[in-house]
């Protein structure tokens, strides 16, 4: 089971509370200890414009994955004139091995709501949409609850806190698969729609659900606004990495644990592996996978990069789900490689043809060196194949889908280059 990692004292806290709270739902307890006080500033004291300058000069990046500055989306949606406008918090949570959205809705749903009650004001939206997946009860049930006795206390619903705007929101739950989570196919499913990605432009920004400009944000992002607001911008900014302020959550897995961590951006993959406890006796770290399915692979060697957008994409990887993954030296890196490009080959779409032949040819060259029937040219073919599908992206995932063999190869080379490996004992998939 996942569970809440110690972080070392002294470390910030920003979207999970520290202690455990009995009740995340008990308003007047969450309220107590600060629960809405941005959004009164944001309304008596701020207004839509100088909340969207307080965040920019925070610069606050989206924690759905690329890291994309926040503003960019609100200032791109109140740009469009439209008779709406919507705020949609992803909290799908695609990959099932990254609890973080998940940890986050449960410990802490009033900073989620509170988050997108303070970005629907800045984009002069009157309705947000909570997206969860539908299985999960006890999240539909916790952010349902949450809402309800927001809205009984006037944070939300009609003129909410005196100032003229209104904000329905709701929790909407969502089926799919994994790309669900990808916003264009996720808006599409709370249009009660199936649905692939869409080229872009137009962003959703521009033109989202009913072709109204709607902003779309992983609730991470929506939890951060409620402390920027209360405690500044220049506060945000001096917690984390310069490019990248704050803190993030993280999902650690070792093979003796399972955890989520709200850490600093920027902290080191050292340090965030050590919160998920020691590896076995005698057994040393061999990769760190990072971001995921999708995720890079990473050698021991590199466990001081910062975990942040551009170092991580510069070594191979990426945030991506927020889900770290050590493996010891007793792990097979074809193998594994293997499962995760299997795993991205059967979840994309099949939209694009390069992306949903070439993942496959991908899963197949990997198929034939797990197999130890591995060609002489597969490598150089690998390489290619993947720089042409990279080239070719439509949406995010046929980028990414690359990552694990591209990672692989460059980071382990030799145990992808030896055709004559036996073929291994098959072990039970960790990913997806
Ligand atoms: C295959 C795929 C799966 C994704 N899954 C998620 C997800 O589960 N949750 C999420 O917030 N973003 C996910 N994203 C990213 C979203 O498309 C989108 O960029 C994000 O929700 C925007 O939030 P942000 O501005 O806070 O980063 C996924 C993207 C791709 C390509
Ligand atoms: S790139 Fe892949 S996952 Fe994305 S739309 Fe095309 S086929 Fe679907």
């Amino acid at each position: 089971m996942t569970k809440l990692l110690k972080t070392p004292a002294g470390w910030p806290t920003i979207l999970l509370p520290r202690a455990g709270v009995a009740d995340t739902t008990d308003l007047d307890a969450a309220v107590a200890v600060g629960a809405f006080d941005g959004l009164r500033r944001a309304i008596r004291d701020l207004g839509a414009f100088a909340v969207v300058a307080a965040v920019g000069a925070a610069r606050l990046r989206g924690r759905g994955g690329a890291g994309f500055p926040a503003v960019d989306k609100w200032r791109t949606a109140r740009s469009v004139d439209a008779p709406r406008r919507y705020l949609v918090a992803n909290g799908y949570g695609a990959d099932p091995a990254s609890q973080t959205d998940r940890m986050l809705l449960l410990q802490n749903p009033f900073a989620v709501i509170e988050g997108a009650a303070i970005a629907a004001l800045a984009i002069d939206a009157s309705e947000a949409i909570i997206a969860v997946r539908a299985e999960d009860v006890d999240v539909i049930a916790r952010v349902a609850a949450a809402i309800g006795s927001a809205t009984d206390a006037g944070f939300l619903g009609p003129d909410v806190l005196g100032s003229g705007h209104d904000i329905e929101m709701s929790v909407r739950p969502v089926q799919g698969a994994y790309m669900l989570g990808e916003e264009t196919v996720l808006l599409k499913a709370l249009a009660g729609k199936r649905g692939q990605p869409e080229q872009r432009p137009p962003h959703p920004a521009e033109r989202g659900l009913d072709g109204m400009p709607t902003v779309v944000h992983n609730v991470q992002t929506l939890a951060a606004l409620p402390w920027i607001i209360r405690e500044g911008s220049e506060a945000f900014a001096a917690i984390g990495a310069t490019d990248s302020p704050g803190t993030i959550l993280v999902n650690v897995r070792t093979p003796t644990g399972d955890g989520v961590a709200e850490v600093p951006v920027g902290t080191t993959l050292r340090d965030i592996v050590k919160l998920g406890g020691k590896l076995p006796a005698g057994r040393e770290i061999k990769a760190i996978l990072v971001g995921g399915p999708s995720g890079g692979l990473l050698p021991a060697e590199l466990l001081d990069t910062p975990y942040d957008f551009g170092p991580l994409r510069a070594a191979g990887a990426h945030v991506g789900s927020g889900s770290i993954v050590v493996v010891d030296d007793r792990a097979d890196l074809v193998e594994l490689v293997g499962v995760l490009t299997r795993f991205c080959s059967t979840e994309a779409c099949g939209k694009s043809i390069p992306c949903r032949i070439g993942t496959r040819r991908l899963a197949e060259i990997v198929g034939r060196r797990e197999a130890g029937l591995a060609r002489p040219t597969d490598g150089r073919d690998a390489i290619d194949l993947a720089a042409d599908i990279v080239a070719s992206a439509l949406c995010d995932h046929e980028r990414l889908a690359t990552l694990p063999l591209t990672s692989g190869m460059r980071y382990f080379g030799s145990e992808f280059e030896d055709a004559r490996r036996p073929a291994p004992v098959r072990t039970e998939a960790t990913h997806g």
